[in-house]
C-alpha cells in the first residue's frame, strides 16, 4: 500500500490551483479543515461522549461545483444544453442534493431510494436521470410518468419501455439506452464498467450488436439519447474519452442512417478519478474536458446536448470522519491507535486497502493538528476483526488516547455508505462553512442513529417473531 502522511503540518505540496482548489497544506481547503476539526471539538459535535463523526466542507462542495460547470463550459459552443447530473450514489443525503440543486447540478438516479432522496431535495424530473441496471416496470413507470429521462440497459428492458411508450405516448422522459463500448478496464476491476463481460449496457462489440442497436433506434424514433460510463476510480482519462468517442460515432452512425439529427443528447457518465494521496485535485475536470473536446470535437460543436453524470470528483474531497482516539497501545512493537472509524464508514478500504488508501490526519485532543516525530503506526477502528484498520504501518506524528484520527477525502462512498457490522450506529453528518464573523458553523446534515433506532432497524418489533414460530419451545404465550 502506498504510504500517505497528513500531519497537518508538513510543507505544501505547491501553491497552484487546480479544479477551483488551492493546493497543498497551506491551502484553504486544508485550513478550513484544520479549523472545523477544531471547531468541531470546541463544540462538542466529537468527544468522549459522542467519539465519531463525519464533516462536510460546503465551500469545498460549490468551488467543485462551479470548476464542473465550467470546465465544460469551456470547451462546449454557445447554448448547448448541459446538464451536470450528481451521481447521487456517491454522497445519498438530502441536504447535500439541495446544495448541489442550488448550484446548477441535477440528479443520476440509481434506484427507487436515490430517486425519492433527488425527489426530497426538490430536483426536479427535467433535472433527473435514471439508470440503474435492473429497474422494475414500477420504477420505469414512475420514471415515465414523472418525466424523468430514462436509459435503458438491455433488449429486455427496451421492451418493457416499449410497452409503457406505447399505452402513454406522451411521456416527455427523454429516453436512451446505455452502451458498453468494451474498451477495456481500469486499476480497479470492480469498478470498471467498459470491460468485455460488464454487466452493463449492451455489450456494443458483441457480435451483431452494433447492428441491433442501430436498428433498435431506427425502429423507435422517441429513442433520443445515447449513454456510457466506462468506469470509475482507477480509469485512464484517456480509457474514458475513448469510451465516449465510441458512443459518440455509434450517435453519428444512427443519425446517418435515420436522415435526421435522432440522437440529440450524449449522457458521457461520470468516473474522473480522485487523488487519495494529497490535497491537491488531480486530475482537474478541466484536463478531462479538454481531452474529451480534443478527443470527441465533434460532441462539443453544438450538435449535441450533453449530459455528465460525475459523483465521487464532486464530493471525495470534502469530507473527513473524525474519531476519537479511545485506547492507545502497542503489540509486536506496533503503535496502534484504537479508534471509532473502522469498517462501518470506510468498508472499501478495510476490506480493500490496496486499492483504497485513505490519509489519516492526527489532531491532539484539543483538536490541533498534531506536531511531533513520525512513527510507524496502526489505526484501527472499533469492529471485531483484525483486518479493521484505516491505515495500517503509517508513518504520522503518535496518536494518544484522546486525540482524533482524520480520515480524509471521504466524501464520497464513505460515511454516506454506512455498513452495519457490529451493530456499530451511524455517525451524524455536519456542514461547515464560515460563521460571518472568522469563526464556523454547523449545520446537521443527518442525525446520530440512536441506539433505538439500531434495535428498531434490526427487528425490535418483531422479538417474538421466531419462537412464536416454533411450537416446542412453549414460550410463545410469555408475557
Ligand atoms: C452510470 C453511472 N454514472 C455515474 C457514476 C458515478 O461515477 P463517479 O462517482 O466515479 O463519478 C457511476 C458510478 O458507479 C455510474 O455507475
Amino acid at each position: 500500500m502506498a504510504a500517505h502522511t497528513d500531519s497537518g503540518h508538513a510543507d505544501a505540496d505547491s501553491d497552484g490551483h487546480t479544479n477551483g482548489h488551492p493546493t497543498g497544506e497551506r491551502s484553504a481547503e486544508a485550513v478550513r479543515r484544520h479549523e472545523a476539526v477544531r471547531a468541531a471539538v470546541a463544540q462538542g459535535l466529537v468527544g468522549p461522549a459522542t467519539p465519531l463523526v463525519a464533516l462536510l466542507d460546503i465551500t469545498g462542495i460549490q468551488t467543485s461545483a462551479a470548476a464542473l460547470r465550467a470546465a465544460f463550459d469551456a470547451v462546449t459552443a454557445p447554448g448547448t444544453p448541459v446538464l451536470h447530473a450528481f451521481a447521487v450514489k456517491a454522497t445519498p443525503l438530502v441536504p447535500v442534493l439541495r446544495l448541489l440543486h442550488n448550484e446548477d447540478i441535477g440528479m443520476e438516479v440509481a434506484s427507487p431510494g436515490e430517486l425519492a432522496l433527488a425527489r426530497a431535495a426538490g430536483v426536479p424530473p427535467s433535472r433527473t436521470v435514471l439508470d440503474s441496471p435492473a429497474k422494475t416496470p414500477a420504477e420505469l413507470r414512475e420514471a415515465l410518468a414523472l418525466g424523468i429521462a430514462v436509459n435503458a440497459d438491455n433488449p429486455q428492458e427496451l421492451a418493457r419501455i416499449d410497452a409503457l411508450v406505447g399505452s402513454a405516448p406522451a411521456t416527455r422522459s427523454p429516453l436512451g439506452l446505455r452502451v458498453n463500448p468494451q474498451v477495456g478496464g481500469g486499476s480497479i476491476g470492480a469498478l470498471s464498467t467498459a470491460t468485455a463481460t460488464s454487466k452493463f449496457g449492451v455489450a456494443l462489440r458483441d457480435e451483431g450488436a452494433r447492428e441491433w442497436v442501430v436498428r433498435a433506434y431506427l425502429d423507435r424514433p422517441w429513442l433520443t439519447r445515447l449513454h456510457t460510463h466506462s468506469g470509475s476510480q482507477g480509469m485512464p482519462l484517456e480509457l474514458m474519452a475513448r469510451g465516449v468517442a465510441e458512443a459518440y460515432g455509434l450517435a453519428e452512425e444512427i443519425n446517418e442512417r435515420a436522415g435526421r439529427r435522432q440522437v440529440d443528447t450524449l449522457d458521457i457518465g461520470g468516473g474522473l478519478p480522485v487523488n487519495f494521496g494529497s490535497d491537491v485535485h488531480t486530475p482537474t475536470y478541466e484536463e478531462y474536458a479538454r481531452l474529451l473536446a480534443s478527443t470527441v470535437p465533434g460532441l462539443f460543436d453544438g450538435r449535441y446536448g450533453l449530459v455528465t453524470e460525475f459523483g465521487r470528483s464532486l464530493l471525495a474531497k470534502h469530507g473527513v470522519v473524525l474519531a476519537r482516539v479511545e485506547y492507545a497501545k502497542s503489540a509486536g512493537g506496533r503503535a496502534i491507535a484504537v479508534t471509532h472509524a473502522g469498517v462501518q464508514v470506510a468498508a472499501r478500504t478495510v476490506y480493500a486497502p490496496e486499492s483504497w488508501p485513505l490519509r489519516v490526519a492526527a489532531y491532539d485532543a484539543e483538536g490541533r493538528p498534531k506536531a511531533g516525530p513520525e512513527v510507524v503506526q496502526d489505526v484501527a477502528g472499533p469492529a471485531c476483526f483484525a483486518g479493521d484498520l484505516l491505515a495500517e504501518g503509517r508513518s504520522m506524528p503518535l496518536l494518544e488516547q484522546g486525540d482524533y484520527a482524520a480520515a480524509l477525502d471521504t466524501g464520497a462512498y464513505y460515511f454516506a455508505h454506512h455498513y452495519g457490522y457490529n451493530s456499530l450506529a451511524r455517525p451524524a453528518v455536519h456542514g461547515f462553512g464560515p460563521d460571518g464573523a472568522g469563526g464556523v458553523r454547523f449545520a446537521t446534515v443527518r442525525a446520530a442513529q440512536t441506539i433505538d433506532e439500531l434495535v428498531a432497524e434490526s427487528g425490535g418489533a418483531h422479538a417474538d417473531a421466531l419462537t412464536g414460530l416454533n411450537p416446542r419451545t412453549g414460550k410463545t404465550q410469555k408475557v
